[in-house]
């Protein structure tokens, strides 16, 4: 008899337990996080730098640098116009090299008797810019890059 008690005791506890807690179902749990999608074009490669922005950056440099002192772009002042300078030479990266280092350099005995003076303290790259722009005053687009 104890054991049926046991049974009934155990039967009705269990019972019990299960009406008050667990009747609530745990609410299932929204798990998936959304994963978000992630826009990869920014790590896409750096693009090279465009003709078009070198030249654009050589002209912010002509322009802050003593060269209008001696250049206009289309009038010849104490050194050649620019635009002549364009006309003389084709819009190679062989010129581009050349003519930066003459400015770097300074030059002379192309245009006339009067000297360009060396500007030292202007770096290869810059040179190279604002020969680029340099060369680009006649229309003509860069034709080996
Ligand atoms: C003191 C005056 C003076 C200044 C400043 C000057 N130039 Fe010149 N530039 C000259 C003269 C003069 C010539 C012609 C030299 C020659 O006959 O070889 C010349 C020539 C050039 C040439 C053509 C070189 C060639 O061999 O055909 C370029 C390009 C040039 N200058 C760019 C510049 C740039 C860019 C600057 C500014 C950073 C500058 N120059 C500043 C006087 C100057």
């Amino acid at each position: 008899m104890k054991k049926l008690m046991l049974v009934l005791f155990v039967a009705v506890t269990v019972s019990w337990t299960m009406t008050s807690c667990g009747g609530k179902k745990e609410e299932a749990k929204e798990g998936e996080e959304t994963e978000e999608a992630y826009d990869d074009s920014d790590l896409a490669e750096p693009k090279k730098e465009s003709s078009e922005d070198l030249i654009k950056q050589g002209q912010v440099l002509v322009d802050q640098s003593d060269c209008k002192t001696c250049h206009h772009a289309t009038n010849k002042i104490i050194g050649p116009a620019h635009a002549d300078v364009a006309k003389k030479y084709e819009f190679t990266q062989g010129n581009v090299t050349m003519l930066a280092g003459k400015i770097i350099k300074g030059g002379s005995g192309v245009w006339g008797e009067i000297p360009m003076t060396a500007h030292p303290d202007i770096s290869q790259q810059d040179a190279e810019k604002m020969a680029m722009y340099v060369l680009s005053l006649d229309g003509e687009k860069p034709a080996d890059r």
